[in-house]
């Protein structure tokens, strides 16, 4: 049996017999299989000898029907493919019946084939978003594996809250009608199945750190679970995450290992999957036509990707960020939802005003305000990049890019005992349970870094998506867990 992929692409195949199976695209003229295996978004063109095939065999070759086909590949009549197949022997191998197969040759909305989630991969669209979401996973392995990364399995049941922000999903075996009470009447979690309350992780970053205190680099890359009841095309609860964290890094390192790894992420898609990206990208195009002028993007996908590998990042400080704000078009016309203020966070539409209006490039921005950072993050001084006037800041770094906004979040993180413990007490961070992680500070603490990628934010970039919930296979959110 041979890949659709190989019989177009490997020219030696050309006059040979092989067989290959897939799915029917279409079939037209009772003798023009389109069959589709998955392992490329072309077809190849299957061209059945009628005398050969009896009539009830013929009715059976419809849209989603599983098909096996051997035949010799030879140079194509019609335009469009390279070669095609003058088949020999057909056989049905599963049945698709037409009139009840949700998945017709025509345009479906991505609402409709969100709700037919399980055959939904079975559409180019889709199939080219997973095939790209391979390469981008595999992409991380190599980039981490080639820099000397150790891939560290961080636990997916914890019991400390890695980001401070209280958004978690409990695990508990505990009957929650009627759960054991202690003495003072509240849920008594001794009892639970950990003995204490556990969660599903926000992040892996924590154990990360002992590790990479020892192993000098690691890196983490699994699925991460948030409880927050954010509705957007940008928020999952269920999404998968890539955590680096390095011994002997500082920020700059950080960013560079960043902007890096995005690069790469990039250039391995370029490399890779150019039938898909084209798809995709004549697809954005046709889907931006339907918008008013001024929400157009002024690039196309592939060349958007060019460009974000060809130029540096712009490098900015959260100072930098909130003047540049004060002083834009938006801000001025009262334009933007939420307030511009020192000490308050960033929202997407500020971010995306940074990165798409005014650098026109990713933008990575650092020295947030201690406030509104997790208590990890180091605590900047007088000379730090990121330092201020107008406050306490930190070395955090966001990586902001165009469509998306936040796609990485980052920082050095605070080595000095004291001013960690001083920093978690201002922050209301139990210091008890945090034990362990305090222990890496006592013992050889050395100044180090990281950063969270999100893995479904970056898929959205590379295949033009607008939601996230069309870039994973099973998207988990607030009321929606069905499959
Ligand atoms: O900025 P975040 O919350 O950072 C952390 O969790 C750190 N512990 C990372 C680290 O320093 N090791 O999340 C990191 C990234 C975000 O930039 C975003 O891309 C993604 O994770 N992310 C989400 N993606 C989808 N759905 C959500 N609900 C997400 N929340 C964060
Ligand atoms: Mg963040």
């Amino acid at each position: 049996m041979h890949s659709i992929q190989f019989a177009l692409d490997d020219e030696s195949l050309t006059n040979t017999t092989i067989t290959v199976a897939g799915w029917v695209r279409t079939f037209r003229n009772d003798r023009f299989i389109a069959l589709n295996d998955g392992s490329t978004i072309r077809n190849l063109q299957c061209v059945i000898d009628q005398k050969e095939v009896d009539a009830a065999t013929l009715a059976r070759f419809t849209t989603g029907a599983a098909v096996q086909c051997t035949g010799e590949l030879v140079p194509s009549q019609g335009s469009g493919q390279r070669v095609e197949m003058k088949v020999t022997a057909v056989e049905v191998i599963g049945d698709c019946p037409a009139e009840k197969y949700p998945i017709q040759p025509k345009k479906h909305s991505l609402e409709f084939l969100r709700e037919n989630a399980h055959l939904r991969f079975r559409t180019n669209t889709y199939s080219a978003v997973f095939r790209m979401r391979h390469q981008v996973s595999f992409g991380i392995h190599e980039y981490f594996d080639t820099h000397g990364y150790n891939y560290f399995h961080a636990p997916i049941i914890t019991a400390s809250d890695a980001e401070g922000a209280g958004e978690m999903f409990r695990v508990s075996t505990l009957d929650a009608k009627q759960p054991p009470l202690n003495e003072s009447g509240e849920v008594d979690f001794e009892e639970d199945f950990f003995g204490a309350e556990s969660h599903l992780t926000v992040s892996g970053q924590l154990q990360a750190e002992t590790a990479a205190l020892a192993l000098g680099k690691v890196y983490t890359f699994g699925p991460t679970f948030r409880a927050e009841n954010s509705n957007t095309t940008r928020h999952l609860a269920e999404f998968w995450m890539v955590e680096p964290e390095a011994a002997f890094m500082d920020l700059k390192g950080d960013m560079d290992l960043a902007e890096g790894l995005c690069k790469h992420l990039i250039s391995r898609v370029l490399r890779n999957s150019m039938d898909d990206l084209q798809f995709l990208d004549a697809r954005l195009a046709e889907e931006e036509k339907s918008k008013p002028q001024d929400q157009r993007s002024e690039m196309g996908l592939i060349d958007r990707l060019k460009f974000v590998l060809e130029n540096p990042f712009e490098r900015i400080t959260y100072d930098d960020a909130i003047n540049i704000l004060l002083r834009s078009k938006p801000y001025q016309k009262k334009k933007f939802q939420f307030p511009v203020e020192w000490d308050v966070d960033l929202q997407s539409e500020h971010e995306r005003y940074l990165v798409e209006k005014h650098f026109k490039k990713p933008v990575i921005v650092t020295g947030y305000p201690a406030k509104i950072k997790a208590f990890y993050m180091r605590t900047n001084a007088p000379g730090d990049f990121g330092y201020s006037e107008k406050g306490k800041t930190v070395a955090a770094m966001d990586v902001l890019f165009p469509g998306i906004g936040e796609i990485i979040g980052g920082s050095q993180r605070e080595e000095r005992l004291d001013v960690l413990e001083a920093r978690m007490d201002e922050m209301g961070v139990p210091k008890g349970e945090l034990w362990w992680y305090l222990d890496t500070r006592r013992f050889g603490t050395v100044p180090h870094a990281g950063f969270g990628l999100g893995l479904e934010r970056f898929v959205l970039f590379v295949t033009g998506m607008g939601n996230i919930r069309d870039v994973i296979p099973y998207p988990r959110a607030p009321k929606s867990a069905e499959f």
